[in-house]
């Protein structure tokens, strides 16, 4: 029989430093109304000082922790879903182990860039469906705002900081949370988004100046390829879960663009009350952005639990993850 799985807690932290679209005019040739009208974003949250990705990860496994009374001793796996690093290594899975206790836990990052929180759900899922865990914590965290071009204004207004977690463990009850997981991969695209690593070779090899780590997007591209695909992708991951459609209740969209969310809420037929997002507050902030929403949503009364929902993201590869999940009451 298969093992049936919760989604136990949902929690995220965000910096508290904000800089709004005005802020951003004293240093690029930009203005409210073009960031608010081409994204949707009105302000972002940034890390300042010696703030890390891994402060906010263990703070938001802190708050999971808190929520859920686990035993922290009994987690199998912490997987950290985490593209822009403290650290090459140690893992920042390794890092939130360590401040947590939670020394049962196997660690390891993965990359799959603002898919990450899905992607580590089917990694999660998957192991305790195997019967290899009982409790996995997921922690995605992303310090964007220290790999962004600051004068490039294609890409430097898009972004925030931020962390979303979330506890999976063996359901104490019949009902299985996650109904389906939809996990694809289009390395063709990979140039549409990428983040260099500055590795050059010995100056001895060939003189060189070192260069620094900055994000940088074909955005049209980008847009073009998720209001084409997504759609289509989200309609298979709901078949596959067994509901129809008109059974989803909300639809939790990775938080990119405002208009690539509406595209996607006119494309399926979702009531926009339905359709979550906080963008406006937030920007984009890679594998968090759909925890954030979620809770925030729940927090602000827009998500009534229990409910159904699709939670849907896409990120630099190209990669997509789609998860049709049950959200209990008390999670957040
Ligand atoms: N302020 C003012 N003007 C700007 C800015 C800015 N911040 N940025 C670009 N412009 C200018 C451009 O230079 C261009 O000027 P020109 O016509 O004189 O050349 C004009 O505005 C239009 O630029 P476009 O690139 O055509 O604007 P577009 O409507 O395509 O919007 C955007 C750009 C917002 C980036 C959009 O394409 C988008 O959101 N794409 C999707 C991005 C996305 O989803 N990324 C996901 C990343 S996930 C991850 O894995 C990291």
């Amino acid at each position: 029989m298969s093992i049936p799985i919760k989604i136990a807690a949902v929690a995220f932290q965000v910096p508290s430093t904000v800089i709004t679209n005005d802020d951003l005019t004293k240093i690029i040739d930009t203005s409210d109304e073009w960031i608010k009208t081409r994204t949707g974003i009105e302000r972002r949250h940034v890390l300042s000082g010696n703030e890390s990705a891994v402060d906010m990860g263990i703070m938001a496994a802190k708050k999971i922790l808190e929520k859920s009374k686990i035993d922290v001793e009994s987690i199998d796996y912490i997987i950290a879903p985490a593209s822009v690093e403290t650290h090459a290594y140690p893992s920042t899975a390794c890092e939130i182990q360590a401040a947590i206790g939670a020394v049962n836990a196997a660690c390891f990052d993965i990359t799959a860039a603002c898919s990450g929180l899905i992607y580590a759900m089917g990694i999660g899922r998957a192991l305790i469906k195997s019967g290899m865990a009982k409790n996995v914590l997921l922690v995605a965290t992303d310090a964007v705002s220290r790999c962004l071009d600051w004068t490039d204004r294609t890409t430097c207004v898009l972004f925030g900081d931020g962390a979303g977690a979330m506890l999976l463990t063996v359901s104490d009850d019949e009902q299985d949370d996650i109904l389906a997981v939809d996990l694809k991969a289009e390395g063709q695209y990979g140039n549409f988004i990428k983040m260099p690593i500055p590795g050059k070779n010995c100056p001895l090899v060939e003189p060189n100046e070192q260069e620094k780590m900055f994000v940088k997007m074909e955005g049209k591209e980008v847009y073009k390829y998720v209001v084409t695909n997504l759609p289509v992708y989200v309609e298979e991951c709901v078949a596959k879960s067994g509901l129809k459609m008109s059974e989803i209740d909300y639809l939790i969209p990775h938080q990119a663009n405002l208009r690539i969310i509406e595209a996607l809420e006119k494309r399926l037929e979702f009531n926009p009350e339905h359709v979550i997002s906080n963008i406006q507050e937030y920007a984009n902030t890679s594998a968090a952005s759909i925890p954030i929403a979620l809770v925030e949503a729940v927090q602000q009364g827009k998500i009534k639990l229990p409910a159904t929902a699709v939670l849907t993201g896409f990120g630099a590869g190209m990669t997509v993850g789609t998860a049709v999940v049950r959200l209990r009451e008390g999670i957040v």
